[in-house]
């Protein structure tokens, strides 16, 4: 973009932006789902994480389900699907005023402080703000606010300013020597809020560079992205692109497209730097646009699945993509946003279809079916997973308030 165009699209986007507080009331006459609809799928989900709590043990937290065996499959909260649960408990009860939901998510967090001290993941955001953030939204807790700065600490001992980018996994060492893949983005949303909770620059300003960092470096031409980066540490160079979860390194891994909307999207929207939004916006357009996505709207587990289109669904990134969606569209023009919603509407409607949602009392308590964790690992394949759920509910929600 020419100078000239970026200072009218940055004017354009900050009068989009101080408009965007009086908008919801303008929203209502382009909404098509009634409340009605919102409300029965969220009346649905309370039932089902209740029937989740009861099938829990006390001192795990739930990743997904096994048919076969009727089992849950959990996990320790150090695993980085941790704060899902608490967070999908936490906006039902927002939802719900009910307390036994408020009550199995405390026990939850308690559970999960301990990661507060965690170095050895990037995805405290994850973990810690999906679950003490929204307890803390919901109900201010200076407890809860000092885990999470804590956490925040911990978080940015993985920045290293060579590369200038958080680094995201300790593992495969002989292959990568500073991975960081597109899902990091998600883990800056955390950073933000401690710069705003402790008046510390220092942590907006890492989320800044990374962000900065992974818009130069992890997408492609067509606004697609790499999953995995990995860089030189002494040089900070990128030295090689690759997939850890998608079908090949060229490839568009559907849960990489999902993050990074939804990552540039709550970059935006906590920094104001037009850059996040444009960025977001061509990754939407990239989804919206892609031959490969169904007319359902939730994508293949990879856009580029050689088995399209008998390629398996992945529910997880349909409800980010909705979720992101829905945010991104206050911040658009006018073509943009009834794009957004229309595209936002149709993958709520999908996944509030029986295609999608599992019967009442079934799946383990899950609410959706036929997510995808890790294909070619032949793990979590065509499953409910924690973090679909989370994102469905919160697009629920975020709908809700739009209707509002
Ligand atoms: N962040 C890991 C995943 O999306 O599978």
């Amino acid at each position: 973009m020419k100078k000239i165009e970026i200072y009218v699209f940055n004017i354009v986007i900050l009068l989009t932006a101080v408009a965007c507080n009086n908008m919801t009331t303008k929203y209502a006459e382009h909404l098509t789902l009634k409340s009605e609809f919102i409300d029965s799928q969220l009346h649905d989900a309370v039932s089902q994480y209740k029937l989740l709590a009861e099938n829990l043990n006390d001192s795990l937290v739930p990743k997904s389900y096994y048919k076969d065996s009727d089992s849950l499959e959990t996990s320790k909260t150090s695993w980085w699907t941790s704060g899902f649960y608490p967070g999908t408990l936490l906006y039902l009860y927002s939802y719900s005023s009910d307390k036994e939901l408020l009550t199995e998510a405390q026990e939850k967090l308690v559970l999960l402080e301990k990661e507060k001290d965690n170095t050895h993941t990037h995805d405290l955001g994850f973990m810690l703000y999906c679950s003490f953030g929204n307890a803390n939204r919901l109900s201010e807790n200076p407890h809860y606010k000092e885990i999470m700065l804590t956490g925040a600490e911990s978080l940015l001992t993985r920045y290293n300013p060579t590369v200038q980018s958080i680094r995201s996994w300790d593992h495969n060492g002989e292959k990568w020597q500073f991975p960081v893949i597109i899902d990091n983005m998600m883990n800056l949303e955390f950073l933000n809020w401690a710069t705003r909770e402790s008046g510390d620059n220092k942590f907006g300003e890492v989320a800044k560079k990374h962000a900065n960092t992974t818009m130069k470096n992890h997408f492609r031409d067509d606004y697609s992205s790499y999953h995995v980066i990995d860089y030189d540490t002494v040089s900070g160079a990128v030295r090689h692109k690759q997939t850890a979860q998608g079908e090949g390194d060229e490839t568009a891994w559907a849960r990489g497209q999902a993050w990074g909307l939804y990552g540039f999207t709550m970059m935006f929207r906590d920094t104001k730097d037009s850059a996040y939004l444009r960025q977001a916006i061509h990754i939407a357009d990239f989804i919206l646009n892609h031959p490969n996505l169904p007319d359902d709207k939730i994508p293949y587990w990879d856009f580029d699945a050689s088995t399209i289109p008998n390629a398996k669904r992945d529910a997880s990134a349909g409800a980010i993509i909705a979720s992101a969606l829905l945010e991104l569209q206050a911040y658009g023009d006018p073509a943009q946003k009834k794009r957004y919603l229309v595209a936002a509407e149709q993958m709520i409607k999908s996944l509030s279809s029986s295609s999608y949602k599992a019967k009442p009392g079934a799946n383990g308590g899950f609410i959706l079916e036929h997510s995808v964790g890790h294909l070619t690992a032949n793990s979590e394949v065509d499953v409910p997973l924690t973090y679909a759920d989370y994102y469905y509910v919160e697009a629920l929600i975020r709908y809700k308030e739009l209707l509002d």
